[in-house]
């Protein structure tokens, strides 16, 4: 299982410090979510910090777009250092070429599907999908109830991707807590994003550490997984 903290929930005037602090805590990911106030009825940040703190930060940058018409700053995300781009599928017209551009840019591609999305959605483009992400809540703010229907989703999008023979990564993104976790990589889940239920319960390390207690890994090889792990 890999845990991708998300930012929205870390203190903003000292992202430096903790994105340093996850590093020590052993995290690997960071989760970025970029909001532009249409797409969602949130508004956070975009590139450029994305690309000041890359030069502070080895972890493995997820960045996750919650902004209508993601095809418009696929290179800036490229050019700002993300290294998977997860796009909506509900935001991008022609899903098909944003995810063949985002990995012609040299990143890893990922498909989020909003709550009332069906898995369906991302079936005719799993030959450009290296993670598909299930939203658990709407998008667009931290700290809100997991909808249980999610554990359903994550295994019925399990099947399709081994039913096509896809190495996908299975994502789930809202309300993950250690309370969660178990069924969710047990459903099928590979990475859990979780926010307030991380990074409001230092020490860091663990918070990790009940998180992966929670979660013992869904596959049975996750060095496996897509080289995803750095
Ligand atoms: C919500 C974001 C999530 C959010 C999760 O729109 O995509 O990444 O930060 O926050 P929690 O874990 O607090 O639900
Ligand atoms: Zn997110």
């Amino acid at each position: 299982m890999i845990l991708s903290p998300s930012l929205l929930s870390a203190d903003f005037g000292n992202l430096e410090r903790e994105l340093a602090a996850l590093r020590q805590a052993g995290l690997s990911w960071a989760h970025w979510d970029v909001m532009d106030g249409m797409f969602v009825p949130n508004i956070t940040f975009g590139p450029p910090i994305i690309r000041r703190l890359r030069r502070e930060s080895p972890l493995f940058f997820d960045v996750h777009l919650m902004i209508e018409a993601p095809e418009r700053y696929l290179a800036d995300f490229a050019a700002a250092g993300a290294d998977l781009l997860v796009v909506h599928v509900e935001a991008s017209r022609h899903l098909d070429r944003t995810l063949r551009e985002i990995r012609r840019l040299g990143m890893r591609a990922g498909a989020a599907l909003n709550p009332s999305t069906p898995v369906s959605a991302v079936e005719e483009v799993l030959d450009t999908l290296d993670l598909v992400l299930i939203m658990s809540v709407n998008p667009g703010f931290g700290g809100q109830t997991f909808l249980p229907r999610s554990l359903d989703k994550v295994r019925s999008l399990a099947e399709l991707l081994r039913r096509r023979g896809s190495a996908a990564l299975i994502a789930v993104d809202g309300g993950v807590d250690p309370g969660n976790a178990g069924e969710l990589t047990r459903q099928g889940a590979d990475v859990l994003v979780a926010g307030s239920a991380f990074f409001h319960f230092p020490p860091y390390a663990e918070r990790r550490a009940a998180f992966i207690a929670a979660a013992p890994s869904g596959r049975a090889d996750p060095s496996a997984l897509f080289g995803l792990i750095p």
